[in-house]
C-alpha cells in the first residue's frame, strides 16, 4: 500500500479544505494511505502527522480556511529545519507528500524533492501570484469577497459623495485588485505591476466630480504602496473629502465559491494521481480550462502573466 501525506501551507485561502478532501479521498479510493500534517512546513519539523479516512474530510468541502491548519515557518528555512523535516518522513516512510499553497510553499517542497522526497504542488493562495497557471485556489472567492466590499461602500459613498480607497491583498501583484477593480467598476486600480500615476488618477477623479459623480472607489493593492499613502496623497492633491478602507484578512475568510471548490477538487485529485504515477516534482497548473503539471523548474523560471488589456479595459470603462 503506498503511503502518501498532504499539507498545506502559507497564506490560507478559501478551498484549501475541498483541495484536502479530493487528495484524501482520491487516495483512498486508489487503496493508498493517507496521513494529514498539521501546520504545514512546520508541521514535518516537530513530526505532526496523523492518519486521514473518508470521515476526517467529511463536511469541509464549503469551509474557508483550512482544516489541517497552516503556518510560515522559519525554522524550515534552516538547513536544520530541513534535516529534520526530511529525517520525519523517511522515518515515516511516506512515499509522497501534496503541498497546498503558494510560491514560497512550492519552493519548500523543492527542496524535499531534491532530498530524495516525492512532492507535488497545489497552487492554493488568495493573490493568484503563480505563473503558468490561469487561477490559483482562493483566488475567485476573495475576488468576489472584494466586489461585495465595493458594492457596500458604493452606498456610503454615495450619500456622503466621498472618495473611498480600498487597500485589497497582494504583496507583490495586483491580481486582486485588477479582477474586483473590473467586476466592481473602480475607477482607477493602483497596483504594483506599475508605477502610481498620481496625476492621473487626480484627473480622472477630478473630471468625475466636475460631471457630478456622487462617489468614486480605487483599489490599491497593499504591494502599490498601500491605501493610507496613496489616499494622503490624493487628499493632497485633490483636496477633496477622502476615506481609507484596508480589508486585509477578511479576505482570506468565508465560504469558497463554487469555481474555487471545483478547481482544488480538480487540482487535489491530480496531485494524487501524479503520485501514483511516479511523476512527481511538479506543480500543478489550471491553463485554458485544463488541468496540468509543469515542472518546479519551469514554474519558478517564469514570470506571472499580467492581463494588461484587462488593465486597460477597466481604465477606459471607468472613464
Ligand atoms: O499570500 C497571501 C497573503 O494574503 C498576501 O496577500 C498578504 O500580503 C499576506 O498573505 C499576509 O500574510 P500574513 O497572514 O502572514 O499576515
Amino acid at each position: 500500500m503506498k503511503k502518501f501525506a498532504v499539507l498545506t501551507s502559507g497564506g490560507d485561502a478559501p478551498g484549501m479544505n475541498a483541495a484536502v478532501r479530493a487528495a484524501v479521498r482520491k487516495s483512498i479510493y486508489h487503496q493508498a494511505k493517507i496521513y494529514g500534517i498539521r501546520h504545514g512546513f512546520l508541521g514535518l519539523v516537530q513530526g505532526e502527522l496523523f492518519p486521514m479516512k473518508l470521515s476526517s474530510v467529511a463536511d469541509i468541502i464549503h469551509r474557508g480556511g483550512t482544516v489541517l491548519q497552516t503556518a510560515r515557518s522559519p525554522e524550515f528555512l534552516t538547513e536544520e529545519g530541513q534535516k529534520k523535516a526530511i529525517n520525519f518522513l523517511q522515518k515515516e516512510k511516506i512515499e509522497g507528500l501534496v503541498v497546498i499553497g503558494g510560491d514560497g510553499s512550492f519552493r519548500g517542497a523543492q527542496v524535499l524533492q531534491k532530498a530524495g522526497i516525492a512532492t507535488v504542488g497545489v497552487p492554493g493562495t488568495i493573490d493568484n501570484d503563480i505563473p503558468i497557471t490561469d487561477y490559483t485556489i482562493g483566488f475567485d472567492t476573495a475576488v468576489n469577497t472584494v466586489t461585495d466590499a465595493i458594492n457596500k461602500v458604493r452606498d456610503t459613498a454615495t450619500s456622503h459623495e466621498r472618495i473611498f480607497i480600498i487597500e485589497v491583498m497582494g504583496r507583490n501583484s495586483g491580481q486582486i485588485a485588477l479582477h474586483a477593480g473590473l467586476a466592481g467598476g473602480a475607477e482607477s486600480i493602483v497596483i504594483p505591476e506599475t508605477p502610481f500615476n498620481l496625476e492621473e488618477v487626480c484627473n480622472r477623479l477630478m473630471r468625475g466630480v466636475k460631471r457630478g459623480k456622487l462617489h468614486s472607489v480605487i483599489l490599491v493593492a497593499e504591494g502599490a504602496g498601500g491605501g493610507i499613502y496613496v489616499g494622503d496623497e490624493i487628499k493632497r492633491v485633490t483636496r477633496q473629502e477622502v476615506r481609507v478602507m484596508i480589508l486585509g484578512h477578511l479576505q482570506r475568510g468565508g465560504t469558497p465559491t463554487a469555481f474555487d471548490r471545483i478547481l482544488a477538487s480538480r487540482m487535489g485529485a491530480k496531485a494524487i494521481d501524479l503520485l501514483l504515477e511516479d511523476n512527481s516534482g511538479q506543480a500543478i497548473v489550471s491553463r485554458n480550462g485544463r488541468i496540468e503539471a509543469v515542472p518546479y523548474d519551469e514554474l519558478f523560471a517564469r514570470k506571472k502573466e499580467f492581463s494588461w488589456d484587462d488593465y486597460h479595459l477597466a481604465s477606459i470603462l471607468a472613464i
